[in-house]
């Protein structure tokens, strides 16, 4: 059976693919499936719009549908950016002028107060409008400064503790050992599966 993987980022639906391996489902992109509707983010949280996504997809599809949402929470900005992650600072601003946003507002908070965490949700929707979701998160500090070249977003302030780096010092391989989206894909594994069972069952 098919997964339609609904995302218009090339590296994502990469990624996706293989975390998913093994499963009984062929991913497909949107490309390949020839849609992808575009659902605008307007909830008011990661797992609303990884649902709105997801349901739209997979009606306007008629595949089992996996969308996502993710970003940056930080508790001394009460979990801001969160849902704004993407459009932080307004939208014309590049990656790097929406970290160096969050480090000026960042700049008299103390190390112990900089907890923030990357949060990804899958959603996944059958035709018929069934949804599972899988939350993933990976937890770390706002640096004080940028430091890396890998990545994307807020990758270069994003402190690992206990790898004593940022997400912009990791290799692709290691981020997607320990990222927010990996760890929302290893708990999304079963639910696909039961879904896809239940589906060829029917
Ligand atoms: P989306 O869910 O792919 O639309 O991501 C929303 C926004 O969250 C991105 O534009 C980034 O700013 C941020 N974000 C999500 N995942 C990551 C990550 O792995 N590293 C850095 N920033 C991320």
């Amino acid at each position: 059976m098919e997964l339609l993987i609904a995302t218009h980022n090339p590296g994502k639906y990469r990624e996706y693919a293989r975390l998913l391996s093994g499963l009984p489902v062929r991913c497909i992109s949107p490309a390949a499936a020839e849609t992808l509707l575009h659902v605008d983010e307007s909830g008011a949280s990661f797992r609303e719009n990884a649902s709105l996504k997801a349901v739209a997809n997979a009606v306007a599809s008629n595949r089992l549908t996996l969308a996502d949402d993710s970003g940056l929470e930080v508790d001394a900005l009460q979990g801001r950016p969160g849902v704004h992650s993407a459009r932080y600072g307004g939208p014309g601003l590049t990656d790097t002028e929406r970290w160096q946003l969050l480090l000026s507002e960042m700049k008299r908070v103390p190390w112990a107060e900089r907890t923030a965490r990357f949060r990804c949700v899958i959603a996944l929707a059958t035709p018929s409008g069934q949804v599972r979701v899988a939350d993933g998160c990976c937890e770390g500090l706002i640096a004080f400064q940028a430091a890396g070249d890998n990545g994307f977003g807020y990758d270069p302030i994003f402190w690992l503790p206990e790898l004593g780096c940022t997400m912009a010092q990791l290799d692709e391989e290691t981020k997607n050992q320990i990222s927010h989206r990996a760890r929302a894909a290893s708990l999304a594994r079963p639910l696909i599966d039961r879904l896809a069972r239940a589906a060829g069952s029917s």
